[in-house]
């Protein structure tokens, strides 16, 4: 049995919380799930986003399963998965985009990995008013310490999992310092691994590309912000948020989510598609070493797929969050 930190979190969390808790359950998986707090609810009850107890339950497994949380715009608390990925020095934020048996879109055959730096760039939090509400300035900080430790891990993922090429994306011919110094780390590195194919894009192109010609590439690795974008656009090739699971990943601890958020415009609905959760826990059980339990739950899945009658509208189907969730399960007796 593996311990293993679960966050319900914000929004339609706790639905595609219930969803994969019950298809574990049927699949006999081996974990034993340590249920804590953290966002906006956390926030309303305890008065505290992130609550001690989370963090040390979290320093004390290593291993955390996270619903998405809500970080309020502008005011509030300030985001509490920025804040995780921070503390637990979970640098690299592992994306895979992959297309599905059943799903309509654009490609049929999608099959990409973005790895995202997950500690610096524009998203270390140091903004500030110059002139209230007429000037605001934000900080990036790229290190070739941060940069290098992404880089290698993507390019080691690389070798581990067949995958021939990284594209590495900047905007060095503009910020020639911060995006400049991520590709020159890159370039580096590139050299000790002569077997995998290395190019460099710069973003504005790239997200041209990859609407254009998703297939030209295989592994994506680049800085926090277009990592961010650029995953949600790699989403939207292999048919929607609800279809994308990700991983946090350090040298001592790992937490896994979905790429999208708490989606309140449909919480408490039962419309939720808890593909993308379900598909992180999966890459959870790989992370354990448990890939015979995540191959069966993945087939599952595909299966599930084929009957819309059971699938969440998201994808087109007329189904529910729970009706998806019990054809998962029977395809697992
Ligand atoms: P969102 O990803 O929550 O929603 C964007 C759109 O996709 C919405 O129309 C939503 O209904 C739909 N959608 C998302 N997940 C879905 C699913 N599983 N099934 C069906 N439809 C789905 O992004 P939004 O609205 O920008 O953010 C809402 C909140 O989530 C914000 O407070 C944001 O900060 C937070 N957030 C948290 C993340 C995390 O915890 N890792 C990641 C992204 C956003
Ligand atoms: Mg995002």
């Amino acid at each position: 049995m593996h311990d293993v930190v679960l966050i319900p979190g914000d929004g339609i969390g706790p639905e595609i919380t219930d969803s994969v808790t019950t298809i574990f359950q049927e699949a006999g998986a081996p974990v034993n799930w340590i249920r804590c707090s953290a966002g906006l609810t956390a926030y309303e009850e305890l008065g505290n986003p992130l609550p001690e107890e989370t963090l040390e339950a979290i320093e004390k497994h290593r291993v955390a399963l996270k619903g998405p949380l809500t970080t309020p715009v502008g005011s509030g608390f300030r985001s509490v998965n920025v804040e995780l990925r921070k503390r637990f020095k979970l640098y690299s934020n592992i994306r895979p985009a992959k297309s599905l048996p059943h799903i309509e879109s654009r490609y049929a055959d999608i099959d990409l990995v973005m790895f995202r730096e997950n500690t610096e760039g524009l998203y270390i939090g140091k903004e500030k008013w110059v002139a209230k509400d007429k000037h605001a300035e934000s900080i990036a900080v790229v290190t070739r310490e941060a940069s290098e430790r992404l880089i290698r891990a993507a390019f080691d993922y690389a070798r581990e999992n067949g995958r021939k090429k990284i594209t590495l994306v900047h905007k060095a011919n503009i910020l020639k310092y911060t995006s400049g110094l991520f590709m020159e780390v890159g370039a580096e590195l590139a050299e000790e691994y002569p077997d995998i194919e290395y190019e460099d894009l710069i973003v504005d192109n790239m997200a041209m590309q990859m609407v254009m010609y998703p297939n030209n590439y295989d592994l994506i690795v680049t800085t926090n912000l277009f990592g961010d974008i650029l995953s949600d656009l790699a989403s939207g090739l292999v048919g929607g948020l609800g279809l994308t699971g990700a991983a946090n990943i350090g040298d001592d601890a790992a937490i896994f989510e979905a790429v999208h958020g708490s989606a309140p415009d449909i919480a408490g609905q039962n419309k939720a598609n808890p593909i993308a959760f379900l598909l992180s826990s999966l890459m959870l059980l790989d992370y354990l070493e448990e890939q015979g339990t995540a191959d069966k739950i993945r087939q599952a899945v595909y299966a599930a797929l084929a009957d819309k009658k059971v699938c969440t509208p998201d994808i087109g189907g007329s189904g529910s969050t729970t009706s998806f969730t019990e054809a998962v399960c029977k395809n697992l007796g």
